[in-house]
């Protein structure tokens, strides 16, 4: 079967849709015109629950689904409780699956994760290093929760005929990111503490790790662009990397987080704490040739995060309030 268009009407449920990629899914799909959005929050819909998420997806017939919907959190929160991550996450992605299966959804993008290449990829990593190492042991968990639901993909591919999709986003910012204390991503949590750190005029930060470790980031922004560049002219087996193709170590990143903030003391490394992977930075050769490109440079990108992360403190009520600071489900 072709992958079938895209069309403006297509009715596009986004699993997930507050998180951070889903809710960045849901302002580019609209600016594109897409308006015909299904969506379901965790309260309403608990996609680990197989019956009632068969019921939401057949009430509302999807010509397409792109599944941001995962229980996550930073490496801390996973490693303090990976047996509720992985049991949440396969059940979501089962249970979506199985249903956008049973009514043969048209169109389905899962979102897997540049965590899943091993530890010594070759840099920058291409898609054809997926399974061919050892993986980093705090991704271990996390990637083969990831694995089960790509190989699910692969395999409705090869039985059903069904033209759907992975893509696998490197490390995501922007607006709606967690920015909880210890549950964040390095980005956010960086941000949030040197923010604290610079209203209370504190003369060092501490950032985990020899600030030596190379990493990518990837505004939700653009990830949402990819998302639909890959619906409307991927259709393929092999899953796709989503990032910048660039790469900074953690130390500059902190300084530009600090430099952004207005934060003025001084910066140490706790080389006690684990560095994980010394490089990740992906090869975007095979999305680039579809003619996607990322478009939001990290300094911008982080000065905008930023801003709204700062819009979102001020705001009244708790429910709009920024992840991290309040519970917001
Ligand atoms: N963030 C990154 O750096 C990154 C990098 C690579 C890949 N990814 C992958 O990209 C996907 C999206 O990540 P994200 O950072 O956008 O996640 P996120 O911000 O944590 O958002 C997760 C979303 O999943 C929904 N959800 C969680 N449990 C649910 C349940 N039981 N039933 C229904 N909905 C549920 C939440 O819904 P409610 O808000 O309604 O509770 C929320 O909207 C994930 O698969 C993640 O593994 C993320």
């Amino acid at each position: 079967m072709r992958a079938p268009e895209l069309t403006p009407d297509a009715r596009i449920f986004v699993a997930g849709h507050r998180g951070l990629a889903g809710s960045a899914l849901c302002r580019r799909l609209r600016a594109a015109g897409y308006e015909n959005l299904v969506l379901a929050e965790s309260s309403e819909v608990d996609l680990r629950a197989r019956g009632a998420t068969a019921r939401f997806l057949a009430d509302n017939a999807p010509a397409a689904i792109v599944l941001c919907a995962a229980r996550g959190g930073g490496i801390a929160a996973e490693a303090a409780q990976p047996a509720d991550f992985l049991s949440d996450n396969l059940r979501i992605q089962l249970s979506v699956l199985d249903a956008a299966r049973a009514l043969r959804v048209p169109r389905l993008l899962f979102l897997g994760s540049s965590r899943l290449y091993p530890r010594e990829s070759r840099q920058p990593i291409r898609e054809t290093s997926l399974l061919s190492g050892p993986l980093e042991p705090a991704n271990h968990t996390y990637a083969i929760g990831k694995f089960a639901g790509m190989a699910q993909v692969r395999a409705v591919r090869e039985q059903d005929g069904l033209p759907w999709i992975t893509a696998l986003p490197t490390n995501l910012y922007g607006p709606g990111d967690n920015f909880h204390p210890t549950d964040s991503h390095v980005l956010a949590g960086l941000m949030r503490r040197f923010h604290e750190a610079a209203q209370t005029g504190a003369e060092s930060v501490a950032v985990w790790g020899t600030g030596t470790p190379r990493r990518e980031f990837l505004h939700a922004d653009d990830l949402a662009d990819a998302c639909i560049t890959l619906l409307s002219h991927y259709d393929r087996a092999e899953p796709v990397n989503v990032g910048t193709g660039r790469d900074i170590s953690i130390a500059d990143l902190a300084r530009m987080i600090a430099d952004t903030v207005g934060y003025q003391g001084g910066i140490t490394f706790d080389p006690s704490r684990p560095d994980g992977t010394p490089r990740r930075v992906l090869d975007i050769g095979v999305l680039t040739a579809l003619g996607w490109a990322p478009r939001i440079r990290l300094r911008a990108g982080v000065a905008s995060t930023y801003q709204w992360y700062l819009n979102s403190l001020a705001l009244p009520r708790p429910r709009m309030a920024v992840r991290g600071h309040e519970v917001v489900r």
